[in-house]
């Protein structure tokens, strides 16, 4: 089976090609930064409008890469993000994906977009063997969830209030650091020095696996309007902050580990892709006694591939959409239903 793949809930259009013999064929990315940087963050109505110029184009190119790779192959099924995101971004992908499998005669399937993240380090060479915890970490959810196979999600703990990726993004900007913050706080923290402005360790100190980052920007706001914000101060915040994320993730993480008996660690979303969590995470599961799998860094953030994972293996398993558009804004991830013939899914490993 050959799968389409079409992601849109947020701010990155993406389209992707997965073979369940070949493993990923073609995938591509138009992010819309340059977009939203002088808003200071995504406006919903530019990006369902940048999202109807840029995926027919992304379409295409995976469909030319493919046909090059694989001439004569048809596409047997088309998968697209139906929820959480933002409800116009997403209704752009499902109208697209649903018209290309009714011209296509091919059945079609709304994909959870937690879902393509928790799959995505199935893509790798080297994939996590299931039951893991997976540590869920994007700009707009973080969760431990406990995951039994493909579709058997059980959350574990989410946060009460803003997201890891929230919590970075919101620090960048009380530091005046540009739109998507996460990334430019950690180039700057990497600058900064380790203990020279400490903030709280959201929850860490109470029992449980829920977390709570409000409150830290809270405390970046105070050390921010503190003291003259030289550049030196502003590299101590940001490596406070991100230090103070960093060892809430893993001090949760490993506490999930621990209650629920397992060894194996799944890390991924956009929060994924910062380098001190992935060093600092890994060194202290090994410590631990366990192994942490990450997507690679370019399918720790949105991207199609991951929605084409959790898609084939759902179509391989015969599930499909009825004949209408739709979309949800909220979507539980608990809700989902399991996916019984997942093993051949790990043929999606292959790389090209
Ligand atoms: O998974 P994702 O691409 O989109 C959502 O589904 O939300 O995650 C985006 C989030 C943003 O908050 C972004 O600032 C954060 O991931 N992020 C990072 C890094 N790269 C992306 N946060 C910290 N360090 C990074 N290197
Ligand atoms: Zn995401």
């Amino acid at each position: 089976m050959r799968v389409l793949a079409i992601e849109s809930s947020c701010d990155e259009s993406a389209a992707a090609v997965l073979d369940e013999r070949a493993g990923l064929i073609a995938h591509g990315i138009f992010s819309q930064v340059d977009l939203h940087r002088i808003y200071g963050g995504v406006v919903p109505e530019l990006a369902s409008r940048d999202h109807v110029h840029r995926l027919l184009p992304l379409v295409r190119d995976v469909l030319a890469e493919a046909e090059r790779t694989g001439p004569g192959r048809a596409i047997d099924g088309v998968a697209y993000t139906a929820g959480p995101g933002l409800i116009g971004a997403l209704l752009t992908g499902a109208a697209l994906a649903r018209s290309l499998a009714f011209a296509w005669d091919v059945p079609a399937i709304g994909v959870h977009h937690l879902e393509g993240h928790l799959l995505a380090p199935l893509l790798e060479a080297e994939a996590p063997p299931f039951p893991h915890v997976a540590l869920l970490v994007s700009g707009g959810h973080t969760m431990l969830i406990e995951v039994g196979g493909i579709g058997r999600y059980r959350v574990l703990g989410a946060s009460r209030d803003d997201a890891a990726g929230e919590a970075f993004d919101k620090s960048a900007k009380l530091l005046g650091l540009p739109y998507p913050g996460g990334p430019q706080l950690a180039a700057l923290a990497a600058t900064g020095r380790a203990g020279a402005i400490s903030f709280p360790r959201p929850m860490l100190d109470r029992p449980g696996l829920e977390f709570s980052f409000s409150g830290l920007k809270t405390a970046v706001l105070h050390a921010v309007r503190a003291a003259p914000l030289t550049e030196a101060r502003r590299a101590d915040i940001a490596r406070g902050v991100e230090d103070a994320i960093v060892d809430t993730l893993i001090g949760k993480a490993l506490r999930a580990l621990e209650a629920s008996g397992l060894d194996v660690l799944v890390v991924s979303g956009g929060v994924s892709a910062n380098h001190s969590l992935r060093e600092r995470l890994t060194a202290a599961a090994r410590r631990a006694g366990a192994r942490v799998y990450y997507p690679r860094l370019e399918f720790s953030t949105d991207n199609a591939a991951m929605i084409a994972v959790a898609g084939l293996a759902r179509l391989q398993a015969g599930e499909h959409e009825p004949l209408a558009i739709g979309a949800r804004a909220q979507w539980p991830l608990e809700s989902l239903p399991p996916v019984e013939a997942a093993g051949s899914v790990t043929a999606a490993r292959k790389q090209p």
